[in-house]
């Protein structure tokens, strides 16, 4: 079933540095406010002339009566880097809601996110507050900003940094065969760099607990039409992340 799409006016609120490079922006929006769903994504459209192709952004929150989004964005390139050098009372262009995001059946899910991966989980922990639990990983202290965000809305946070400033020392994965061990979690959701996700995905497997995924590809249309984020499935039929995705089963896009 496609579900209707939009093209909105949206008004930049606000727009504050969390950390280096990483920003949080609230915009206008009425209807895809109204309308998405976790894990969903738009397509940002920055002011005339300034950029030829939008660029994808997951949506981080809603508020569906104060018709506001929320955003959380790395500065990597061109696009975002002029992302960055708007303020509040600018205009941008946003088409979405997009794509097919995170299971919402699930009753008590762990989320596992790295960096700005973190930002569409908050979606599905907004979306039902106190019944998931988050484990969020970072290099350093300083990029698990995060835990003041989530924690109106999760049961616990567990957090790992690679260098042991907070948390346990290591990677994200690494705690998690415990976490699945000692708690009856029905479903893993992750997001972030593509060799954690093959990794949690690989030991929620051993641990017979479904795993989701969101999987990042360069995007052109955002719409299914252009074939640039295809990529291949295990039964060996092609997936649109866009369409498709971003988020699937695991075992539908990782061996
Ligand atoms: C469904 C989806 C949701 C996303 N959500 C977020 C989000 O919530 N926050 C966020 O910060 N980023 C998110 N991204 C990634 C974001 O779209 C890119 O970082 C952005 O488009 C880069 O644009 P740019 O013009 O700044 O970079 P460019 O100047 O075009 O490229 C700079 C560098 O970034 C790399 N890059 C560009 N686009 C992507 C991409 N789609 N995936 C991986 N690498 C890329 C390029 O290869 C290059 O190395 C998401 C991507 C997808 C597909
Ligand atoms: S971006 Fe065009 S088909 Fe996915």
């Amino acid at each position: 079933m496609t579900l209707p799409k939009y093209v909105e006016d949206a008004r930049i609120l606000t727009q504050k540095e969390r950390m280096e490079g990483v920003f949080e922006i609230i915009v206008s929006s009425e209807k895809i406010a109204a309308e998405a769903k976790p894990g969903q994504f738009v397509q940002l459209g920055l002011p005339e002339g300034e950029t030829i192709l939008r660029r994808p952004v997951g949506i981080a929150a809603r508020d569906e009566e104060k018709k506001r989004l929320t955003f959380f964005y790395r500065v990597v390139g061109h696009g975002t880097g002029l992302l960055a050098s708007h303020q509040a009372g600018d205009n941008l262009s946003i088409l979405g809601p997009l794509g097919h995001g995170f299971s919402m059946e699930a009753k008590r899910p762990l989320l596992v996110g790295g960096g700005i991966g973190l930002s569409p989980l908050l979606s599905w922990a907004q979306a039902f507050p106190g019944r998931a639990d988050v484990l969020m990983g970072g290099r350093t202290a300083v990029e698990l900003f995060w835990q003041e965000d989530f924690r109106p809305f999760v049961r616990e946070i567990h957090i790992t940094t690679d260098d042991g400033s907070l948390g346990t020392k290591g990677f994200t994965v690494a705690i998690l065969p415990e976490l699945l061990q000692k708690n009856s979690y029905d479903c893993v959701m992750v997001c972030g760099p593509e060799r954690m996700m093959r990794a949690a995905a690989e030991i929620a497997q051993k641990a017979q607990v479904p795993c989701q995924v969101s999987l990042e590809k360069r995007m052109a249309c955002g719409l299914g039409a252009c074939l640039s984020c295809s990529v291949d499935g295990q039964d060996g039929r092609r997936r649109k992340v866009c369409k498709d995705g971003p988020v699937f089963w695991a075992e539908e896009v990782f061996p």
